[in-house]
């Protein structure tokens, strides 16, 4: 008969707690945030209130009674990090705040409240998320790489080229958990060999939040030195534009509706930037300026990059009509008549420049300025 009833409350012990674990509430929470676990009850005197975590076995979270805290056996793991709305334990409000929030917090908690005339238990399953911050895109030796990290749960990454090449490209994903379980993931993507621009989008993204860059790679660009080249980029207007020179070296950036900040190493580079984006470089050398242009641009869930990679050409091998001219047999005789033709011209304007000399210097011209001081 003790057996049986055993088995009874038992019974209904379970049934009880699957239409409790059905009526759980749900709260999400942001990874290294806070968050409010919901918890009321009907308020009268003697008010005790325990909250515990009560996956496998019971952890105490927080408890309350004698009108104050009693954290004497509160788990490490919540130590500093709990804590309840006082001034409204007395209209019914048993709500747990919870401070740092960490993956370990993740499962069920209990609300246990009792009074003089009443008692109350009070589930609430807690999930923790870490969404997507930012993705950063980088291009290098023809492999684009993506790369976030500190996401929960565990995100995926995917790619999409456009105009869309031939074949599939050779890509590769790798996901790595770090030391407090949060989710760390990068790809690369072999790119095209092509001349015209491309793009190449990766997306990182899980249940609660999506990322995306974009990597446009303009055709390589060829300058002189100790010229002015122009490094298109296209904005709206409103964006947040960075330029950055070998994915290291800020250039100069504008934030939206604010005036551009030029570094100081560059100000003496940095002509003009157009309305939208477009830079005008002083280039001087291939050491100084040889190298990999980009231009970077953010809104609220994308980072958009423009990558040009500049070469300096010397003069000797540029691959010019005018210049493989100069180097042909022709173009060296041509060369050679015309200098000599250089010279005789050059030869007779001095003779007559040395007969003006011998002759009376005209009458001195007072400067404008001068005259109107
Ligand atoms: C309890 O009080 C806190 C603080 O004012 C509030 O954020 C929370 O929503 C309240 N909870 C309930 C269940 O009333
Ligand atoms: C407990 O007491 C309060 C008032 O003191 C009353 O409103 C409430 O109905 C009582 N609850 C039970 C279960 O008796
Ligand atoms: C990346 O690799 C997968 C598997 O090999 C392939 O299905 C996919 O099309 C590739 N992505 C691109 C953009 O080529
Ligand atoms: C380069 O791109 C153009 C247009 O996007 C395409 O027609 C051509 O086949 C591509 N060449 C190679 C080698 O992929
Ligand atoms: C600039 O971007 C807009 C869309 O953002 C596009 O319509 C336009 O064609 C682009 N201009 C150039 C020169 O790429
Ligand atoms: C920046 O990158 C270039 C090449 O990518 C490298 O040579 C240089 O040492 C880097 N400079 C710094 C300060 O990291
Ligand atoms: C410089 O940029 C401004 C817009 O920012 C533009 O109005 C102006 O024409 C540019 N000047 C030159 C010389 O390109």
């Amino acid at each position: 008969m003790r057996e049986l009833h055993r088995v009874l409350v038992h019974t209904a012990v379970i049934l009880m707690l699957e239409v409790l674990v059905q009526g759980d509430t749900q709260v999400g929470c942001v990874f290294g945030g806070s968050c409010v676990l919901p918890c009321r009850f009907q308020p009268n005197s003697d008010t005790i209130l325990h909250w515990n975590k009560i996956n496998g076995k019971d952890v105490q979270v927080h408890s309350y009674y004698d009108d104050q805290d009693q954290l004497g056996h509160q788990d490490p793991l919540y130590k500093g990090r709990t804590s309840l709305f006082h001034d409204q334990i007395s209209g019914g409000n048993a709500s747990l705040g919870l401070s740092r929030v960490n993956l370990q917090d993740q499962g069920r908690y209990l609300c246990y409240a009792s009074t003089s005339n009443n008692t109350k238990d009070t589930f609430v399953t807690l999930t923790v998320r870490a969404p997507v911050s930012r993705v950063d895109i980088v291009l290098q030796n023809n492999i684009v790489t993506c790369k976030s990290g500190g996401i929960y749960p565990r995100p995926q990454l995917s790619w999409s080229v456009s105009p869309r090449p031939a074949t599939v490209l050779q890509n590769t994903t790798e996901v790595h958990e770090d030391g407090q379980g949060l989710y760390d993931i990068s790809g690369s993507l072999r790119t095209v060999y092509n001349d015209t621009e491309l793009t190449y989008s990766c997306s990182v993204q899980n249940e609660h939040s999506a990322k995306k860059a974009t990597m446009r790679q303009h055709p390589p660009m060829q300058s002189a030195p100790k010229s002015e080249v122009l490094l298109p980029c296209n904005v709206s207007g409103l964006d947040d534009i960075t330029w950055t020179f070998n994915n290291n070296q800020t250039i100069l950036r504008r934030q939206a509706g604010q005036e551009k900040v030029v570094e100081t190493e560059w100000q003496q580079h940095v002509r003009n930037l157009s309305e939208s984006g477009s830079l005008l470089l002083y280039v001087t050398s291939s050491a100084q300026s040889e190298g990999t242009y980009r231009c970077t641009l953010r809104y609220a869930d994308e980072e958009d990059v423009t990558h040009i990679d500049l070469k300096m050409i010397e003069l000797k091998i540029l691959k010019d009509p005018i210049a493989e001219r100069l180097y042909s047999p022709l173009g060296v005789v041509l060369g050679v008549v015309a200098s000599v033709i250089l010279l005789i011209i050059a030869t007779l304007l001095y003779i007559k420049r040395k007969d003006k000399e011998t002759q009376p210097s005209p009458p001195e011209v007072v400067p404008l300025s001068k005259v109107e001081g």
